[in-house]
């Protein structure tokens, strides 16, 4: 449905977009995600035909958004950052006026722009000077104008911006109607939007792009770093000694001794293979107690974070473009600091409030860091 193919973008020497390329297809919600800056509305700006790519292609249903803009345009209803409003029309005189440049037959044009009101719920509204509305009601005329015509794309540029809460659970629920028989993209640098209404996640971070899937595939990316805590009547060595020999533990963080006796572990794991029942039984083997067996997956928070912090600023560089490092995601493992393992302990400050030092085991002292070769690792 559209395909973008290396899109750059520089205003003047400021590289805005770094080889961006991605595929729609009909018929899902895609949500469109990276921080302030990441390059969100030029990369929509330009899929729309508003601004001209410095390099690479746009195709909407085949026609180039540059060489057959007309075709291609007519696809589209576009929701800008900033929507181009005729501040002293009112609502529905504007509409109408958006009716007649989208080329809708005049017989249909006051039927469609009551159907859109509706669905923006601006109807009450109709008879307001522009100018006058407020900054929601603003958005929703633009959001009515995008839709109107009823285009088979609709790209909405933080469509919930300046909304109220009510209004955007309600414009929410119109885009996922929206999206039953169109294809959508909406761009937010909010995930917990874009998780809940859309089918796929594009993000973008620094004008480089650096995920593009589900919300369950990102989470899946990450699986390989997964956290276990562990907590036994027993100590730090014998556990240790236990958990050094399963494979799928990458890592051993953390050792605390919670009371007289306890110890609590925090293992870095790969969720991808589930090693909890085979601790269980080793533990269970040793007469070892067992109080506590917890798998903590990352979260899409913590996915989309590492992801997009990961990027490199390289705007000097032009030569190192490369997008495909961004995937590796062992290098994103190692960049983990001690800070995630330490809110770990944090959040369980009151687990933890026994914790002795004890001079036998000081190698477990403080949160102990150990890193360690599997010895047999592929
Ligand atoms: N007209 C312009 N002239 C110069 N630089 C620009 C212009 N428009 C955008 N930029 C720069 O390009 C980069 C990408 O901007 P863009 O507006 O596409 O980001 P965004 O992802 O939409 O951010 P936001 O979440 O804040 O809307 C930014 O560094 C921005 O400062
Ligand atoms: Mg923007």
């Amino acid at each position: 449905m559209i395909e973008v193919k290396n899109l750059e973008k520089k205003y003047g020497k400021k590289r805005a977009l770094k080889k961006v390329s991605f595929n729609i297809e009909k018929g899902q919600i895609y949500g469109f995600l990276g921080p302030n800056g990441a390059g969100k509305s030029t990369t929509m700006n330009i899929i729309t035909g508003y601004l001209a790519p410095t390099k690479g292609t746009v195709k909407i249903d085949g026609y180039d958004i540059v060489t057959e803009a007309n075709k291609a345009k007519a696809l589209i209803g576009y929701l800008p950052e900033m929507p181009p409003l005729y501040a002293d029309m009112k609502v529905k005189e504007y509409l109408m006026f958006v009716a007649e440049l989208k080329n809708i037959p005049k017989g249909e044009r006051s039927g469609a722009v009551e159907k859109v009101m509706k669905e923006t719920f601006i109807t009450d509204r109709s008879g307001d000077i522009i100018k006058n509305l407020s900054k929601g009601y603003k958005q929703r005329v633009g959001l009515a104008q995008a839709i109107l015509g009823d285009p088979p794309i609709i790209i909405l540029d933080e469509p919930t911006v300046g909304l109220d809460p009510k209004q955007i659970i309600e414009i929410r629920n119109l885009i996922k109607k929206l999206g039953k028989r169109h294809t959508v993209i909406l761009s937010s640098h909010i995930l917990s939007e874009v998780s809940e209404v859309c089918d796929k996640i594009i993000i973008i971070s620094k004008g480089k792009l650096v995920a593009a899937d589900t919300s369950e595939g990102l989470k899946e990316l990450m699986r390989n770093t997964a956290r276990l805590k562990v907590t036994a009547k027993s100590n730090y060595k014998s556990m240790y000694a236990m958990l050094v020999k399963i494979k799928g533990v990458n890592q051993i963080s953390t050792a605390k001794k919670i009371k007289e006796g306890y110890t609590s572990l925090i293992l870095k794991v790969d969720a991808r293979n589930d090693i909890r029942e085979e601790i269980f039984n080793i533990f269970a083997k040793a007469g070892i107690p067992l109080i506590e067996l917890s798998l903590e997956e990352n979260s899409l928070e913590d996915v989309y974070l590492k992801l997009t912090e990961k990027v490199k600023d390289d705007d000097d560089d032009e030569d190192n473009e490369d997008i495909d490092d961004i995937e590796d995601i062992d290098d994103i493992e190692d960049n983990k600091d001690n800070e995630d393992y330490n809110e770990v302990n944090e959040d369980n400050d009151e687990d933890f409030e026994d914790y002795e030092y004890n001079d036998e085991d000081d190698e477990f002292d403080e949160d102990v860091e150990e890193d360690y070769d599997e010895g047999e690792e592929d």
